[in-house]
């Protein structure tokens, strides 16, 4: 059962399982997708945080149902988002290696044309308790088209301009060093001040969406986050002038989306111009 949980003039946040929402709205509607789906990592193993040893475990919604399942998940919510994608549409979907291999190999099942893969690096990941392993210490994000067909649309000047007159490169440094080339996309986690209203278990920078929408979509454009959790798609969305539809299964989140959302709103009409805060 789905309902729409909050709705303004640029946003509308849907509660409820996205296959069943995705398929109820329109047919290329989209302009661009930014999906982080469960990485299925809540096994009841145990991590190091903050010094800390605590539970992997992020909730029912991260558990496996099996390996076939679960790719069988990601072919279909891949299907529904190219379905409402429009022709020339791009998606984006954020993942770890438990994760990321099916859903390029679900992509390419589909027929989306595969653009770019950058390199989101962590340097102040974990440490990896076991010392049987590398430290886990990167995401990987697929920039996909939705078909071979499409002309995607990529701002390349805008891009080159913020990496300092070069070619931006398709590595992301989570790292903030004063001489960080501008080339390399290098901002740090989330700060406390993004998680001032609750946090998510999995909450992405701003600064990494921001950075995304920047490069693959315009003004006026609809951005759709599928698996929106905290919706930090739609904060950078509605910073930059985008319209923004948000799904998630969990109510609690979509409180906190709320927050989120509403302050980024507040904020717009205090100060109606656009800037690029954090890129
Ligand atoms: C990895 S988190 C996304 C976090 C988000 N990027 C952020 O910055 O806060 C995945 C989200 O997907 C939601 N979810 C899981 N299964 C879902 C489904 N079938 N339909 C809609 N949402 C789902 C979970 O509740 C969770 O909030």
């Amino acid at each position: 059962m789905s309902k729409v949980f909050y709705k303004s003039d640029a946003i509308v946040l849907y509660q409820g399982d996205c296959l069943e929402i995705l398929t109820s709205l329109p047919e290329r509607s989209v302009d661009m997708i930014f999906a982080d789906p469960p990485y299925n990592l809540s096994d009841g193993g145990i991590t190091c945080h903050a010094g800390r040893m605590v539970s992997v475990d992020k909730g029912d919604w991260d558990k496996s149902k099996g390996f076939e399942v679960d790719h069988d998940f990601a072919v279909a919510w891949l299907r529904a988002c190219q379905r409402v994608l429009k022709d020339d549409g791009t998606i984006w979907v954020s993942g770890t290696m438990h994760k990321i291999y099916s859903v390029g190999f679900a992509m390419q099942q589909l027929g989306y044309r595969l653009l770019n893969e950058i390199c989101w690096f962590k340097p102040n990941a974990s440490p990896n308790l076991s010392c049987r392993y590398f430290t886990h210490s990167h995401e990987t994000l697929i920039w996909a088209a939705k078909s071979e067909k499409s002309k995607h649309k990529f701002n390349y000047e805008l891009m080159k301009q913020i990496a300092g007159g070069r070619q931006m490169r398709s590595l992301w440094m989570d790292i903030n060093v004063e001489d960080a080339p501008q080339d390399i996309w290098s901002i740090g986690t989330p700060t406390k001040e993004e998680k001032k209203y609750g946090k998510h278990p999995t909450q992405k920078p701003i600064a990494l969406l921001e950075r995304i929408i920047l490069a693959s979509t315009d003004i006026g454009d609809t951005i759709l986050d599928p698996f929106t959790g905290s919706s930090t798609t739609g904060v950078a969305a509605i910073r930059h002038g985008r319209l923004f539809i948000g799904i998630d299964i969990d109510e609690h989140f979509l409180e906190l989306s709320v927050r989120r959302l509403k302050e980024e709103e507040d904020n717009l009409r205090t100060k109606p111009q656009l800037t690029l805060k954090s890129v």
